[in-house]
């Protein structure tokens, strides 16, 4: 593979970053994310709900579901899809690798 077609990376920090925490604020790139611990997973989300940019940063995660804690939509963990009854786009997701040296964001 190319070096362009590669995904790009972007370092965030070490394995304990959440520290015990299900949900982290972070900035990326000038980007408002938020990382979150879905079981064993980590994953990152845009911070802001797609619907009316409530922080998710507030929310709670439950059963691989975040939940926006102004009109409590949830969002699935996996694909961003959200729960029934909503017709708003899906939460934009974006994959957190575990490497040797800590956590990576994929974008
Ligand atoms: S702002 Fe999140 S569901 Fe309305």
């Amino acid at each position: 593979m190319a070096e362009a077609e590669r995904p790009e990376r972007i370092y965030l920090g070490p394995h304990d970053l959440l520290a015990g925490r299900t949900l982290l604020p972070i900035t990326v790139g000038g980007h408002q994310l938020l990382l979150v611990q879905d079981g064993e997973r980590i994953v990152a989300a845009e911070r802001a709900c797609p619907h009316e940019g409530a922080d998710l940063g507030l929310g709670r995660c439950v059963g691989g579901r975040l939940h926006c804690p102004r009109h409590l939509a949830s969002f699935d963990l996996c694909d961003g899809s959200v729960s029934p009854g909503w017709s708003f786009c899906a939460l934009r997701l974006f994959e957190i690798e575990s490497a040797s040296d800590g956590l990576w964001l994929r974008t």
